[in-house]
């Protein structure tokens, strides 16, 4: 049996994944063009490559109305503010994502509202939601985390039922369909993040999709220093400037052109992993539910059985990257994200509110097993490696099976 690359063996793969973003000549001379035109910034407001990428994001994304902006953490914040929502209000947010979804209310002015995912799917529980709410919930957001889409079908329903605004934070899911329905064109709002490691990528940016077109106005204003973009131009907003570079536009038109290409071989290869995936003993997939039609693979998880391998996905990861398979174990739960520290701040909203901020009483138990048990995260460049980097993966993940007393040995060392 050969040894772990971790306690001295062989490595499954010595070559890299492919790295992230890629580019041709493409890129160059879209940003050639925009440097010589000498239309660098977004003012005035949009500039002409950014509204063609607007209205291309839209065709891609299948709806909406799109204010592109600086990045996919104001998008929610800017939603939130059109959507007068502020001081007080209450948004439901998941405690499994990246700490933007939760910052944004704050800075709004509003108290995101913590509520545990669902085990099937890692997206927000509909049934931890209809618990939170008080009446002074206004919203809430909803992540289409790691190739999944949360329930969109009760979340509307829910949101119906009780007037909230719907927010689809979309940062993992350009391209996805729920019911052949975009990602963030169900809800009332769309957030979609540009930065780099994204699938859609212009290093930086961001896009809010707005189902409602005095919405979109609202929006498009508070990010342009609170202009007016109303057709007789005479409602002002309280605004800043979040507009978004020509340059980025420029290169995001290009990778709108990649785009459906790449969209179509990750979900193939991601098709071929998991042919192989459901036979290799310890290893779960998360739920393929049959309403998410497109998927989109920015991030994807699988779950390991800790008592199946004698140790957690700590360890695991450890000895997974060693085999040269690069995977790590995902977010924190949001009440102990080194990345989210409001009482740190001097936000008005955790002075004003810390009744709602004692993360110790927190407890989220399906967001915590998946951080500090089940989850194993990878990328989306092992979907663009072919069928011989998956086959790496799957192998890496065969060793380890092999050689589970080792882990576990490694796991009471770690
Ligand atoms: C789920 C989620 N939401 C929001 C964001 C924030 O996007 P940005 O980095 O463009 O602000 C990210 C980015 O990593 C994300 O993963």
């Amino acid at each position: 049996m050969e040894k772990l690359a971790v306690l001295g063996g062989e490595p499954i793969r010595s070559e890299k994944y492919p790295s992230w973003p890629v580019f041709d000549e493409r890129d160059i001379e879209a940003v050639t063009r925009t440097v010589i035109s000498g239309r660098w910034g977004g003012f005035p407001y949009p500039g002409p490559n950014t509204a063609e990428f607007a209205v291309k994001f839209v065709e891609m994304q299948g709806g909406g109305y799109a204010v592109p902006m600086l990045n996919g953490t104001i998008t929610m914040e800017v939603a939130l503010r059109a959507a007068g929502i502020g001081w007080g209000d209450e948004v439901i947010v998941p405690a499994y994502t990246f700490q933007a979804t939760a910052y944004a209310p704050l800075v709004a002015g509003a108290i995101p509202v913590l509520v545990d995912i669902d085990p099937d799917t890692y997206c927000i529980d509909p049934q931890k939601v209809k618990e939170a709410i008080t009446e002074k919930t206004r919203a809430i957001i909803v992540v289409h985390i790691a190739a999944q889409m949360a329930n969109m079908d009760l979340i509307t329903k829910i949101a119906r039922d009780h007037h909230l605004i719907v927010i689809e934070d979309s940062a993992h899911a350009h391209g996805a369909q729920w019911r052949g329905k975009g990602a963030g064109t169900i809800g009332d709002f769309g957030s979609f993040s540009l930065q780099s490691a994204k699938s859609l990528t212009t290093g930086e940016g961001g896009v809010l999709l707005c189902k409602d077109p005095e919405m979109a106005q609202r929006a498009a204003s508070i990010i342009d220093c609170g202009r007016p973009k109303d057709p007789e131009g005479v409602q002002y907003t309280m605004g800043v400037n979040y507009r978004w570079s020509e340059l980025h536009a420029a290169l995001g038109l290009v990778a709108l052109e990649r785009f459906p290409e790449q969209l179509k071989q990750r979900e193939l290869m991601a098709n071929y992993l998991e042919e192989s995936l459901s036979e290799v003993p310890g290893i779960k997939m998360l739920k393929r539910d049959l309403r998410l039609t497109r998927r989109s693979f920015y991030r994807y998880i699988i779950k390991i059985d800790p008592k199946y391998f004698g140790c957690t996905n700590e360890t695991f990861c450890y000895a997974l990257k060693a085999e040269g398979i690069p995977v790590d174990t995902g977010y924190p739960p949001m009440n102990q994200y080194e990345l989210f520290q409001p009482s740190l701040s001097k936000l008005p909203v955790p002075s004003a509110f810390p009744e709602y901020f004692d993360f110790d009483a927190m407890s989220f138990p399906v967001a915590e097993c998946a951080k500090w048990r089940e989850s194993v995260w990878m990328g989306e460049s092992i979907f663009r490696s072919g069928e011989e980097g998956v086959d790496d993966l799957i192998a890496g993940l065969n060793k380890l099976v092999k050689n589970r007393t080792d882990l576990n040995a490694l796991n009471l060392n770690t």
